[in-house]
């Protein structure tokens, strides 16, 4: 297959969201993870806004049961609209993620099986086409945002890409991690990937960090994945078998990211989001002092 195969535009993207969101309990029995608020907005709308503004038009998102309200999410809000009308305000200013009519789609993930498969879930929907992966607890904070950057680079060559960071050496057990080839500014060459290695084994300390796209193929060899590292469908696994297949890179995001899946990765972005917001920033900073004595 020649490149130009591997060049078609990145209009769907898939949000994995059927987790069931253990690590914060009790804050997640009734209420799905994907909407703690991180200041005022949901953990959800960040990835769904990052992805808007790549320009993705299909938002699929791989749900499971109990995460009906994150649908709801993207509703238009009748009674809200009405009241604040009612008001003379509007709520638009308050509420801009506004997805098409029509332009999303959930899928069911009715097993939990791992990442690959929750991917693998939405494959009616993907198609021929190549999508954009959005793993909601990476919150990547940064403008233009992540998968705008990535973009950016998919349209200089194509293929595959998954953003990376670089983690102390002792923290790569956690993550999957690249091979890595030659770079050039924000690109490197992608040479294998691996996931969850042993500190000892493992390639490189650049992990990837929850934002990816990839060509429609993976969706066949995810249909064939065994499990992999702790028993689960690895998405790493499948994506490593394109690799010398097709083009293959890694983007270094030049910005922030969160690990929101994490407590203390939760606390460490609600601060850092506050003390940047312009309505409330420097009243954050003096509270923070004054915490800290
Ligand atoms: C998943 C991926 C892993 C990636 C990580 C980023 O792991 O399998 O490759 O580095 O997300 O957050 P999980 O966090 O689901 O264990």
């Amino acid at each position: 297959m020649s490149d130009s195969n591997f060049r078609k535009p990145v209009r769907k993207a898939v949000f994995p969201v059927a987790g069931l969101g253990t690590r914060f309990l009790p804050a997640t029995k009734a209420i799905p993870k994907e909407l703690l608020p991180v200041v005022d907005r949901p953990l959800i709308q960040y990835a769904v806004d990052e992805a808007r503004e790549a320009g993705i038009e299909e938002f699929i998102f791989v749900t499971g049961r109990g995460k009906t309200a994150i649908v709801e999410h993207f509703d238009t809000a009748y009674e809200l609209e009405a009241t604040m009308t009612g008001r003379g305000k509007s709520l638009a200013p308050l509420d801009p993620t506004r997805i098409e009519p029509g332009n999303l789609v959930t899928v069911r993930q009715q097993v939990p099986m791992g990442l690959g498969h929750a991917v693998w879930c939405a494959r009616a929907v993907t198609g021929d086409e190549p999508f954009a992966i959005f793993l909601p607890d990476e919150l990547m904070y940064g403008s233009p945002g992540c998968m705008a950057q990535m973009i950016e680079a998919y349209n200089e060559v194509g293929g595959n890409l998954v953003s990376v960071l670089e983690v102390p050496m002792e923290e790569v057990s956690s993550y999957g991690v690249i091979a890595p080839g030659e770079s050039k500014g924000n690109l490197t060459e992608v040479k294998g990937l691996v996931e969850k290695p042993k500190v000892d084994e493992a390639p490189s300390n650049k992990i990837v960090s929850g934002r990816y796209i990839l060509q429609p193929e993976v969706m066949d060899l995810l249909a064939s994945q065994g499990k992999g590292a702790g028993g689960e469908i690895q998405l790493t696994d499948s994506m490593a078998k394109l690799i010398d297949k097709q083009p293959f890179h890694a983007v270094t995001f030049n910005g922030r990211r969160f690990d929101c899946g994490s407590k203390i990765g939760f606390v460490e972005a609600t601060l850092a989001l506050a003390l940047d917001r312009e309505d409330m920033g420097a009243e954050v900073r003096e509270m923070a002092k004054k915490m800290l004595g």
